[in-house]
């Protein structure tokens, strides 16, 4: 395998294995709209040239599941017009695009959604980024979960009408659907609770049957999974892998491997490819292709991960933020 060759998802064509990670901007307006300088640093990338796959930065399926001020919204019909903007103006330089989707649970304050945080358990994140408020979330009831499977479903039309190739469904870096696969953040005892990985990943199931659903048989599904939270009492490496075929299982096209509670850095690693073991672990195990982000400074470095199968294709996140030319 090598970078610069092109690939198949599915029925979707990329010219390179070479993925652009979400990464948060705050270009969005306040109310969450995408704006002519979100527009235009997505468009500096793609026309970089080399990016086969853009993931756009998490965006909030409903305004109790933002994260932060100035986050993109998928939770209104209304973001439609913007983002086709965006979806056109990356489609000019054949780079396909896919936006993910996410809801913050815990991960953020009520300063931001405007109502009590809520949880699968009443447990502290243990993500959560300094400055963050230690607020303490309500326990999701039945309706409660039933409400937010439903709000990444509705996301997920507005995604595939605004011209997106596919959506991704954010299970990493300490979010809600994290909060419910991560042993740190579950203590239920119902169904979707922590005693067995089958319902640690219940409400993931749910709602990959639900966006498939609505969004077609075709429709590229992807998963950003937090396989390892890399902390004493987390989720493992060795429960991932066995996530990852229940995950395969119930929908998901392509898997996105990064970080658990402890974010996308893991704690005493710089290497290229920190989180390679953890992506390694999920790709022998699954028939769809795996995405590994972390660490990765040059080509020489994807190439060497993608010839050790480690994944098939290859985020690079920080140096595109600084310079948009880094495929060149
Ligand atoms: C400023 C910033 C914002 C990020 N926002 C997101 C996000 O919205 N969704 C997500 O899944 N990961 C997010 N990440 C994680 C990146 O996708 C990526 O996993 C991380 O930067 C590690 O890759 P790198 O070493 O190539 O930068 C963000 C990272 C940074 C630096």
């Amino acid at each position: 395998m090598n970078l610069f060759e092109r690939v198949s998802i599915k029925k979707t064509e990329l010219k390179t294995r070479l993925v652009l990670p979400p990464m948060a901007t705050a270009k969005s307006t306040p109310e969450g709209y995408a704006s002519d300088a979100l527009c235009d640093y997505y468009e500096k990338r793609a026309a970089g040239g080399k990016i086969g796959l853009i993931i756009t930065e998490h965006s909030f399926v409903s305004k109790r599941g933002k994260a932060s001020a100035n986050q993109m919204s998928m939770a209104s019909d209304d973001v439609i017009p913007g983002l086709r903007k965006l979806t056109e103006t990356i489609h000019k330089y054949d780079t396909k695009v896919i936006a993910q989707i996410n809801h913050a649970g815990s991960a953020t304050m009520s300063a931001v959604t405007g109502s009590a945080i809520i949880s699968a358990s009443a447990v502290l994140n243990p993500g959560r980024k300094a400055g963050l408020a230690d607020e303490i979330p309500g326990v999701m009831t039945a309706e409660q979960i039933r409400a937010a499977e439903k709000e990444f479903a509705d996301a997920a039309v507005r995604v595939k009408k605004a011209g997106f190739d596919g959506v991704e469904i954010h299970s990493a870096h300490g979010y809600l659907l994290n909060q419910f696969y991560s042993p740190l953040t579950n203590k239920r005892t119902d169904e979707y609770g922590a005693g067995s990985l089958e319902n640690r990943l219940r409400i993931h199931k749910e709602i990959l049957q639900q966006v498939r659903e609505a969004v077609g048989e075709d429709y590229l599904i992807a998963v950003r999974f937090g396989g390892c939270d890399y902390m004493e009492g987390g989720s493992t490496i060795e429960e991932a892998a066995e996530a990852a075929k229940l995950l395969e299982r119930y929908g998901a096209d392509l898997l996105d491997i990064s970080g658990g509670m402890c974010r996308f850095d893991r704690p005493g690693h710089k290497e290229a490819g920190y989180f390679s073991d953890l992506s390694k672990a999920v790709k022998d195990q699954v028939s769809v292709p795996v995405i590994v982000t972390g660490g990765i400074r040059t080509v020489e470095e994807a190439n060497d991960l993608l010839e050790k199968e480690k994944a098939d294709l290859i985020g690079v996140g920080r140096p595109f933020m600084k310079n948009p030319n880094w495929g060149n």
